[in-house]
């Protein structure tokens, strides 16, 4: 540490030591110099800033202290122009702490007032319990568990075997066939799906929770998503109430969704790119299907040598079943949670 960054640690922001501004392709390598180590190398950003730039409802920031960027934060308008989710937050290691994020957070708050006047909430997903003072301003949505595996190029085939053996039901047999476009529209057209699959009609897809509207569906549309759609066989419901004490449980829904977004590299480097699996239904023989198919049609996307880290997001009543599907692959345990929350501005 020279002595002009020995100052730099020392000193303490007051707001008006923070200049926020939009942040443009010439900030990526600042902005990646303050990522080192974000989400232990599997962060999302290196590879979404220059399409987020492209993207027309999105307004991205940085903040800068002595000169330098200190911060990085962007909103998305979704839900048709009435909501906003802010994605991408981090704040330089040597900054934490010092009420950064708070200012940068308030930025976009500011900015959203000024320009976006339908926009009338915000939401984020978040990987840890929020702190007393986020809860004073948040409500929370919903909570999903998180799952983890890392398969390296030379273990996909023998792992995707692995699941193909454990898939015993009829959909280990039969495919799931991925939706067209105009699918995907036709599913969320019967309301029932949306309120049977989606607690508070969330639909979550890469850690951006959207609610169902059209625009939405067409916004996931264009980012390639892989969507499966399945709906009650016997032998899911067989396994399904022999496994649960029927008299006084919810009756579970033998619908089942998931959204698979196309691999990408993650800065972990060796090859390794980074699966999101969002899953959405209870139940457990449907989850297991959904994912051995997402992992096929996930490692068919995969360029030659290319390996996964795969995260399985799921209702918390599944978590046990899919950490025991999942055995025998080397977990990766980086999160356990992924939590919505959302506040009006
Ligand atoms: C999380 C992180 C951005 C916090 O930055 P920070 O400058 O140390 O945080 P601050 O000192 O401003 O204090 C936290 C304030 O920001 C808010 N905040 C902190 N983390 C937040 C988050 N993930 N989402 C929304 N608000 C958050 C808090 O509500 C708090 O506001 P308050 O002072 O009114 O209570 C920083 O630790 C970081 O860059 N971590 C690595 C990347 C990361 O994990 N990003 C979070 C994505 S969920």
């Amino acid at each position: 540490v020279n002595t002009g960054e020995a100052v730099f640690a020392m000193s303490r922001p007051t707001p008006q030591d923070i200049q926020v501004r939009p942040a443009t392709a010439r900030d990526y390598e600042q902005v990646m110099s303050i990522s080192e180590g974000v989400y232990s190398g599997v962060d999302y950003l290196p590879v979404r800033y220059h399409e987020w730039l492209e993207d027309p409802k999105r307004r991205m920031f940085l903040a800068k202290f002595d000169g330098r960027v200190v911060g990085f934060e962007s909103f998305v308008v979704v839900d048709a122009g009435v909501t906003a989710v802010l994605q991408g937050l981090r704040v330089s290691p040597r900054m934490r702490g010092r009420g950064v994020a708070g200012i940068m957070q308030q930025t976009c708050i500011d900015n959203l007032q000024s320009n976006y006047p339908d926009v009338t909430r915000i939401r984020l997903t978040r990987l840890e319990e929020p702190t007393p003072s986020m809860l004073s301003k948040y409500r929370m949505l919903h909570s999903k568990a998180v799952v983890s595996v890392i398969l390296p190029h030379d273990q996909l085939d023998h792992a995707v075997k692995l699941l193909k053996h454990r898939v015993q039901s009829a959909y280990g047999r039969r495919p799931l066939v991925a939706l067209t476009p105009e699918e995907v529209l036709s599913v969320f057209e019967n309301s029932c799906t949306a309120e049977g699959l989606l607690p508070k009609g969330l639909l979550i897809q890469g850690w951006l929770p959207l609610s169902i509207h059209r625009s939405n569906l067409e916004l996931l549309l264009q980012r390639g998503v892989v969507w499966f759609h399945s709906e009650h066989s016997e032998e899911t419901s067989a396994k399904t109430s022999k496994s649960r004490n029927t008299s006084d449980a919810i009756s579970p829904s033998s619908e089942f969704l998931s959204l698979g977004t196309p691999p990408y590299s993650v800065p972990l480097g060796d090859g390794m790119h980074r699966f999101d699996i969002d899953l959405f239904g209870t139940d457990p023989i449907a989850a297991e299907a959904h994912v051995l198919h997402q992992l096929i049609e996930g490692v068919r996307l995969l360029p030659t040598g290319g390996g996964v880290i795969c995260f399985l997001y799921a209702e918390k009543s599944l978590e046990a079943e899919l950490t025991h599907f999942c055995q025998g692959i080397t977990p990766f345990p980086l999160w356990n949670k992924q939590l919505v929350l959302e506040q009006d501005i």
